[in-house]
């Protein structure tokens, strides 16, 4: 997995930039103390200009809320059937430990030791609700991280791995969705699928903007191609639904696509 951009002490750039994109939006209200000192100040500006940011974004900014929203539900459905144990990976600066009800289920906060160390250090002051498993997915089995930390296959579970495949290798992603059929549980997570769609000469400079920020975008399959990756990691997909029919995100890049999938 990409990691130039995991500052050594302060963590994912990405996730601050995501932070940020759902503190303009103020659906997040834990999301400015996440951005850091070095962005706060620019919120406010970034506010006024989230129409405009949007459209330069060609919709990117409106799809990594739509795709927060989207999951925040589906986290929620899964609490209301059961879910005992919830986990982030690749968690980065999500706030919904302390932001939605859980109903007493664990979570567990996966994330580089970095990255981890950043959020505990922003995280200080308000009150623990999540176990943090600090682990590096290049190197280390999450699976076995989590279990140590007292994750239990036996418990309903949901996994939300949210803006990481689109950074990693096809066969990381299907180690990683395999692992976690392997945990017996739920995922929902978003791909970067633009095809059919024939990119345009700014999408295809954004992508090249991740490239040269440290983060390459590797994995962007067909949505048939996101179907047959779930297959082979032994997961059935539930459900599919792009970032644009998200109620509320019709100004969304159509083109990231959110996915909930369980063992096959
Ligand atoms: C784009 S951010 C998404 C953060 C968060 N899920 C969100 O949506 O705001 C990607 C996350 O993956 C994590 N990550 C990247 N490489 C990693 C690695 N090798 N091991 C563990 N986590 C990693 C980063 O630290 C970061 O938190």
């Amino acid at each position: 997995m990409a990691s130039r951009s995991i500052r050594r002490g302060r963590g994912s750039l990405t996730a601050r930039f995501t932070a940020a994109f759902r503190a303009m939006g103020g659906t997040d209200p834990y999301a400015p103390h996440f951005v850091g000192p070095s962005l706060r100040p620019w919120l406010p500006v970034a506010r006024r200009l989230d129409k405009p940011l949007n459209a330069a974004s060609l919709g990117l900014v409106h799809a990594v809320r739509a795709r927060h929203a989207w999951f925040d539900g589906q986290v929620e459905a899964a609490i209301a059937r059961g879910a005992r144990q919830v986990v982030l990976l690749g968690a980065g600066f999500d706030s919904r430990p302390w932001r939605l009800a859980l109903g007493g289920a664990r979570v567990f906060t996966c994330d580089h030791p970095d990255t981890a160390r950043a959020r505990a250090t922003a995280a200080r002051h308000l009150p623990p609700r999540s176990v943090d498993v600090a682990v590096d997915f290049a190197s280390q089995d999450f699976g076995d991280a989590l279990e140590a930390a007292g994750f239990q296959r036996s418990q309903p579970s949901l996994f939300v791995w949210e803006g990481v495949s689109m950074y990693l290798a096809a066969s990381a992603v299907r180690q990683t969705l395999g692992r976690v059929a392997q945990l017996g549980g739920q995922v929902v997570f978003d791909a970067w699928c633009p095809r059919p769609h024939r990119l345009s000469a700014l999408e295809r400079l954004g992508e090249r903007a991740l490239g040269w920020a440290g983060e390459p975008l590797r994995w962007a399959p067909t949505p048939m191609g996101l179907e047959a990756m779930c297959a082979a990691a032994g997961l059935q997909v539930v459900e599919v639904r792009s970032a644009r029919q998200v109620p509320g995100f019709a100004t969304a890049h159509p083109g990231l696509r959110l996915c909930h999938a369980q063992p096959g």
